[in-house]
């Protein structure tokens, strides 16, 4: 067997380029014009770039990203589903990354070795899987996911899915990279292609240079703040500019992974001479030759840059020169203002000024630049004897970050004013903190340089107000210890802090290599895939079974949602996170956010074996011993939210046949499709208010179902009655197969045999 190398080979670089000097005078001939620079990668990316359809916004596409990588949490559902698709190996590079389950408590190493002991049994299955199926690992305290990507994997012109929000971090070594949910994850590695809608343009022109204290997570703090949560949704934030070719090549990826905070499907930037010295720092100087020799194909036509308008859906313009460094928050990233006005703002709204805690750190501010900007204003500190008057905690990004800064003395020099260093993972950045000091009793204000600030994400008290800056502030309001300060016109003991400043990548090179790298080994044979039976967070999947041939008479109705039914309340998150793994436990949380018409509260509705009320993931196991199938009705938009599987596969699980809604929110029906379930909807919207407790569904003709044909339906009512009604679906001869052999991955599973 030859197994899929989990780095990138510059052969495969080499590859990529030749396609992209096909495919972009395709783009141009079909578009009729130059090209941007995402244009260009998508056209290199696209199944048929000859046929694609290319209504941005509109037409959906079928894409060949070059890797996935995954993250410990999200990685587990992914990987025991792609375990039942019967493939040997992935079909493209992938690793997975234990950088989320490390609790914060005490410091690095203590909290490194207890993580080892509280997640053994899930670091143990990811390892062999991993080595089982070709994939490499990346063991606890190797760093977190994006900065290891993006060290290790990112190459300008490439695309890559994550089963993380922050993927798009890539964006800043010039890949597409984008954040998605596990099933989709599972459709590349098992070599299906992504599908997703073609993502609208934001173009972003940076003019001018950063200077002083203004740093790249200005930037997009400022651009967080002019398009709001909202403003980037199912766009790609595209920059350009002399601005953007003054940005390190970190200090780019901090810009795209906070795209996410905008709802952007991915950030990128054009790759310059910043690039190619990233990938030469980083030992990848076979691909740094490459790309220097296509930097032409690698960024923008030039047309794009003289006159952006016409190519750009919507487009801003930040002036680098002028830009204040911003502090957003409480709450959420785009309620920003200069830092001038942070302590007024706080003072009026009432807000803690004093700083409980400050951190440095996350995905989105732990590189080598970083924590240099950080250290210079420590060492300026330590040098005047001044101590941290708020607790500070730092994160660097990953080993390689950490071994170098304690080699250049940089982690010295925030120790020697008081700082704490965390193991080089997420962290507080996800919750993962576990405080113990007085001020998370009440209503308290924290400073970090992370990138997600709402209630409870940091340390699980919505009592916490987090406010995010660059990490060079960060470490200047930990020495004041309140916001009633501005670092760039008021003196600490009589001095003004002078201008933050370190190296955008270490001169003497990084420390170390790959450390906690796990290569899948060449034979593995003798390697088998750990899950103790008796776990309560792993289970191995049993495959789905296929359609009986027979139409669907009879069905119970579990519940009617009434309003919204986002995947939240069809599977909830927070404490359930701990199952993710677990197919039958997590499914425990079955529509416990619905609200049902058949209910007294949320989550609750009527079980006809008991004859009582009870939860419906109560009932629905009721029904799955007592053999009663069931269908679940949704009202419009049924799915909307995250892309998680688990809201398709629970319900499948349960014993659910169909869905049947007024409208389905289009990545929850196609995870459903994908499961084996029907998504149906009503044909005439006005059927869902006949549909009543007691009533029972038949959906019958499944013999001939087609595409674009109306499936038929009949309502059993309590009274006797009948209603016959139609259904309308969006399944292809694809989709069909897949209801008939139970689900997509039994397709493939067949295929394999
Ligand atoms: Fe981890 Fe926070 Fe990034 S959870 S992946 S550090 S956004």
């Amino acid at each position: 067997m030859t197994t899929v190398d989990a780095s990138t080979p510059a052969t495969s670089v080499k590859k990529l380029y030749e396609r992209l000097q096909e495919t972009t005078p395709i783009g141009r001939k079909r578009l009729g014009r130059p090209l941007t620079f995402a244009e260009k990668v998508l056209f290199a990316h696209f199944l048929q770039p000859e046929t694609t359809e290319l209504e941005r916004g509109i037409s959906y596409v079928e894409l060949m990203p070059d890797r996935v990588a995954m993250q410990d949490a999200t990685a587990q559902m992914a990987l025991l589903q792609f375990m039942t698709a019967g493939l040997p190996q992935v079909a493209v590079p992938a690793t997975v990354h234990c950088d989320h389950l490390i609790q914060a408590q005490y410091g690095a190493s203590t909290d490194l070795e207890a993580a080892q002991v509280t997640n053994k049994e899930v670091y143990d299955f990811l390892r062999s899987v991993s080595a089982k199926y070709g994939l490499g690992f990346w063991e606890p305290g190797s760093g977190i996911i994006h900065q290891v990507v993006l060290e290790q994997y990112a190459f300008p012109g490439a695309m890559m899915i994550g089963t993380d929000s922050h993927t798009p971090n890539a964006g800043g070594l010039s890949m597409v990279a984008i954040g998605v949910g596990g099933a989709d994850a599972v459709d590349v590695m098992v070599g299906m292609p992504f599908n997703v809608r073609l993502p609208k343009l934001i173009g972003v022109h940076l003019k001018g240079a950063p200077s002083g204290w203004t740093a790249a997570k200005d930037v997009i703090l400022r651009v967080a703040e002019i398009l709001t949560v909202k403003g980037g949704t199912g766009a790609i934030l595209e920059y350009f500019g002399e601005g953007a070719r003054a940005l390190s090549t970190t200090g780019k990826a901090t810009i795209c992974n906070m795209g996410a905070e905008i709802g952007a499907t991915c950030s990128l930037f054009p790759a310059d001479e910043n690039s190619v010295a990233y990938l030469r720092a980083t030992g990848r100087d076979a691909i740094a030759d490459l790309v220097a020799e296509h930097l032409d194909d690698l960024t923008d036509d030039p047309e794009v840059e003289q006159n952006p308008h016409p190519y750009f859906d919507q487009l801003i313009e930040i002036d680098l020169g002028t830009l204040e460094p911003q502090i957003v928050g409480p709450g959420t990233p785009d309620l920003g203002r200069g830092v001038s006005e942070i302590g007024a703002e706080a003072t009026e709204k009432g807000w803690p000024t004093q700083l409980a805690y400050t951190l440095v750190g996350s995905c989105t501010n732990s590189s080598y630049e970083d924590i240099a900007r950080a250290a210079s204003i420590a060492r300026w500190a330590n040098e005047r004897g001044l101590k941290v008057k708020s607790p500070l905690l730092v994160t660097p990004g990953s080993e390689r970050v950490r071994a170098t800064v304690e080699r250049d003395g940089l982690l010295d020099d925030l120790r020697a004013i008081g700082a704490t260093e965390l193991a080089n993972a997420c962290g507080p950045c996800i919750g993962q903190w576990k405080r113990t000091d007085p001020a998370a009793e009440g209503v308290n204000s924290i400073l970090t340089s992370y990138n997600r600030n709402f209630p409870k994400r940091n340390d699980g008290s919505a009592n916490t107000l987090a406010f995010i800056a660059s990490p060079e502030v960060v470490v200047a309001y930990a020495l004041v210890g309140n916001f009633n300060f501005n670092p760039l016109t008021d003196a600490i003991a009589g001095e003004l802090i002078p201008q933050p400043s370190g190296e955008k990548l270490p001169s003497q090179g990084f420390a170390s290599e790959q450390s906690g790298f796990r290569a899948p080994p060449t034979d593995n044979s003798h390697v088998t895939v750990q899950v103790d039976p008796s776990s309560e967070r792993l289970q191995l999947l049993e495959p789905f079974s296929p359609w009986d041939g027979n139409d669907l008479l009879g069905l119970a109705v579990l519940m009617k949602a009434v309003g919204k039914c986002t995947t939240d309340h069809i599977s909830a998150a927070g404490p359930w996170l701990r199952y993710r793994g677990h197919l039958d436990n997590i499914s425990n949380n079955l529509f416990l956010g619905v609200n049902n018409a058949f209910g007294s509260t949320a989550g609750k509705g009527w079980c006809r074996v008991h004859q009582a009320e009870e939860s419906l993931p109560e009932i629905a196991r009721h029904y799955k011993a007592a053999a009663i199938a069931w269908v679940a009705i949704g009202d419009e938009n049924y799915g909307e939210g995250s892309s998680r599987e688990h809201a398709a596969m629970e319900p499948r699980f349960l014993g659910a046949k169909a869905i049947i809604a007024r409208s389905f929110a289009r990545i929850a029906e196609t995870n459903l499709k994908k499961q084996g379930l029907l998504p149906l909807t009503f044909a005439d919207p006005g059927t869902y208010d006949l549909i009543e407790r007691d009533d029972t569904i038949d959906i019958v003709d499944l013999a001939s179902l087609a595409p674009d044909q109306p499936v038929h339906g009949r309502i059993h009512h309590a009274n006797g009655a009948e209603t016959e009604f139609e259904m309308t679906h969006t399944l292809s001869p694809t989709h069909i197969e897949w209801f008939r052999a139970g689900s997509a991955l039994n397709i493939i599973r067949e295929r394999a045999r």
